[in-house]
């Protein structure tokens, strides 16, 4: 990359003129078959047509039920159940293998903090493994390491949109007897080895908030090949206690964590989501060709490293994950990405949030003050106080290589999504290299300091 104009050669951070002042297009999936598919269920009157006790409508409207027949077919799953958002499919998950108190549950200590909660709600205990340095999903080494005689299930992630070691972690849960429940929030349209992400352990569940893929607004669906989970996450989704008793056969299993709650679809954002899935594939593809066009540019720059997909594995790319070396750099990870910020625009619609262009991602879950404090229900420590011998630690350096990359090697960014021309995307690219071209004047203002 020349330095030798004058936009290249004094950096935006330094008083320089930024590479580009202009935001960058807006992410939007909603289109006219959306408005369409709306406008008949508002025709019809009929928004939603659950009935939380027993009866033909306990399962839901007309839109409801095509919907989940159609992410079925999709994720070719034999049950597809829908929620209001992923956070309830990650409780309804955990209340349907039958996790109960004093359990301990694997978890991810980087991801959305309602992954590591939903064993909280049942009074169970999250435990953190560490994740893979080059993947950033449970590291399959770490969880077995962290399986005690109380372990019952883990949940893996599919974070950043690649599908979690299916092998190694089905293969672990398999010997110790355990449930896996696969959040794939980030990864619809990711594929292992030809299977579905989502579709990979006992249950998967998805997001459809709007941030995702694809999206309702908010929502989720829960997906499972098992005929009585499935049945125990339609009552755990509508009101379980109030309908297990008048239902004609016993096809859910035992009651064990069959209290149940209000987490239902409505047959609006039951429309658009079958709107929304047909377009799943064209979008993936889109970042997937963003995604192999910036990794061409980016890996030129001596001091990064896109993420590699792991083998056998497809890639969603709810994320594009880049990894960065400071001594290759000689300045920080942060003091760089700061720098190209400073160049790029933010993203129009979504000013707020300044340049998706990340340090890190979330910080290491086990240092928010729930795990700290250990409140999360009242002053009296519960779920922990109550199982003592449940020997749980959430001190810093629990897990070492989450807290590195987090603080000193992870990039991530969001300047890949569809709707970015090439021109877009080599703005996003001419940011980098001039950042790293310029790394020296970085240098020495950091000394200075
Ligand atoms: C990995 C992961 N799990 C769960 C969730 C929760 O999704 P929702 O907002 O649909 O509840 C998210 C949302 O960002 C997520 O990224």
């Amino acid at each position: 990359m020349p330095t030798s104009s004058p936009t290249l050669s004094k950096l935006a951070l330094h008083g320089g003129s930024k590479v580009r002042t202009k935001p960058f297009p807006p992410y939007k999936t909603i289109g006219d078959e959306e408005k369409t598919a709306v406008d008949q269920v508002m025709d019809s009157g009929i928004l939603s047509r659950f009935l939380g006790c027993w009866h033909d409508d306990f399962y839901g409207g007309p839109q409801v039920q095509a919907f989940e027949q159609a992410w079925a077919k999709h994720f070719q799953v034999k049950h597809a159940i829908s929620v209001n958002s992923a956070t309830s499919a990650l409780y309804a998950a955990i209340g349907a293998i039958g996790i109960e108190p004093g359990d301990e549950v694997v978890v991810s200590p980087y991801t959305m903090s309602a992954s590591a909660t939903a064993p909280l709600v049942y009074g169970a205990i999250p435990i953190f493994a560490d994740i893979e340095p080059d993947y950033f999903c449970l590291d399959p080494a770490s969880v077995e390491a962290n399986i005690t005689s109380r372990t019952k299930a883990i949940v893996v992630v599919d974070i950043f949109g690649l599908p979690y070691d299916r092998d190694a972690i089905n293969d672990l849960a398999q010997k110790h007897g355990l449930k896996v429940i696969e959040d794939c929030a980030q990864a619809p349209g990711a594929y292992h080895q030809g299977k579905a992400a989502g579709t990979l352990a006992d249950i998967g569940i998805y997001s459809l908030n709007y941030h995702k893929h694809i999206h309702t607004g908010e929502g989720g669906v829960l997906v499972t090949d098992d005929d009585v989970l499935a049945e125990r996450l339609r009552l755990i989704r509508n009101h379980a206690e109030a309908v297990v008793d008048g239902k004609p056969e016993n096809d859910y299993g035992d009651l064990a964590g069959l209290v149940g709650f209000n987490y239902r679809m409505t047959e609006i954002e039951a429309a658009i989501g079958q709107e929304q899935l047909k377009k799943l594939d064209g979008l993936i593809q889109v970042r997937q060709d963003n995604v192999a066009y910036l990794t061409e540019k980016l890996q030129e720059i001596p001091c990064l490293t896109p993420a590699a997909t792991r083998p056998g594995c497809t890639h969603a790319y709810y994320q594009h994950p880049i990894l960065f070396d400071a001594e290759v750099a000689g300045v920080h990870r942060n003091t760089f990405v700061q720098a190209v910020q400073a160049e790029l625009a933010p993203i129009e619609l979504r000013e707020a949030e300044g340049v998706k262009v990340n340090v890190g991602y979330v910080k290491p879950l086990y240092w928010q003050s729930l795990y700290q404090t250990r409140q999360a229900f009242g002053k009296g420590g519960y779920p922990w106080s109550a199982y003592p011998e449940s020997k749980v630690s959430y001190e810093r350096g629990l897990c070492p290589i989450t807290e590195k990359l987090h603080l000193e090697t992870m990039i991530h960014h969001e300047l890949m999504r569809p709707g970015l021309s090439q021109e877009d995307l080599d703005d996003v690219v001419t940011a980098f290299s001039k950042v790293w071209e310029n790394r020296h004047a970085l240098k020495e203002s950091n000394d200075g300091q």
